[in-house]
């Protein structure tokens, strides 16, 4: 597949048929993830896959905490925080299926990278190596679209107990939590975004206008 064939068709997708992922493409799309551009030539990932149905409730239910907003009311409750219709329409769509997805997709990958505690972080520079870990996870989702499967990127607010159930070494972190496998429903690709709007050249005027 053309790679912005891949980059089109890469969607989020929370609902995922039980059809197994065969290894061949898990191979792939991992390696795919580790050749991915990373500060100091380090790529320091490293890849978990949760396939037992208990280790994963341990791992994201006990251990981080996730949980399906099932009630239509709690979820309006939630949502009164924010006023920008089309984020709330995600959070509508995301936030009942924010375990199920985990639980139910027939892979869940967990990506890894090494980094010092934010607490001793003092420059934006020195979060390179999260930067770099989502660089992996766009190889990643772009390759799982290049071979017919979605997945979700979620991301841990304190991952302490997820590292804790798997018994992860010190120094490391999870950048996210993607389950995948093949939709459930194929979405639509996104719009095309109109580029001229964000565009400036030279200096930051407004589009459109030259300096
Ligand atoms: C950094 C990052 C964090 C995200 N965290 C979550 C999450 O915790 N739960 C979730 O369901 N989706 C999460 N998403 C998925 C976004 O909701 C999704 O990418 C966005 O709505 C755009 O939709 P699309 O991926 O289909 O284009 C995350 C995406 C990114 C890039």
């Amino acid at each position: 597949m053309e790679l912005y064939e891949a980059i089109a068709r890469r969607r989020t997708v929370r609902e995922f048929r039980s059809d197994p992922v065969p290894e061949t493409s898990i191979r792939r799309v991992l390696a795919a993830g580790l050749r991915a551009p990373c500060n100091a030539h380090l790529k320091s990932w490293q890849f978990v896959l949760l396939r037992d149905r208990d280790r994963r409730r341990r791992a994201v239910a006990e251990g981080l905490g996730a949980r399906d907003m099932k009630d239509p009311a709690e979820i309006e409750r939630f949502l009164q925080r924010f006023t920008d219709e089309t984020l709330k329409a995600v959070y509508r769509r995301s936030l009942p299926r924010q375990l199920s997805m985990m639980l139910e997709a027939p892979e869940v990958l967990v990506v890894f990278y090494r980094m010092k505690p934010l607490a001793d972080c003092r420059s934006l520079f020195e979060l390179n190596p999260l930067a770099s870990a989502w660089m992996c996870i766009e190889n990643i989702v772009l390759a799982l679209a290049a071979e017919g499967l979605y997945g979700c990127t979620y991301t841990p607010y304190d991952a302490a107990g997820l590292k804790e159930a798997l018994g992860v070494p010190p120094g490391w972190e999870a950048a996210a939590i993607i389950p995948f496998g093949y939709a459930q429903t194929p979405p639509e690709p996104n719009e095309a975004e109109d580029v001229a709007s964000r565009l400036h050249v030279e200096a930051w005027v407004e589009p459109g206008v030259s300096v």
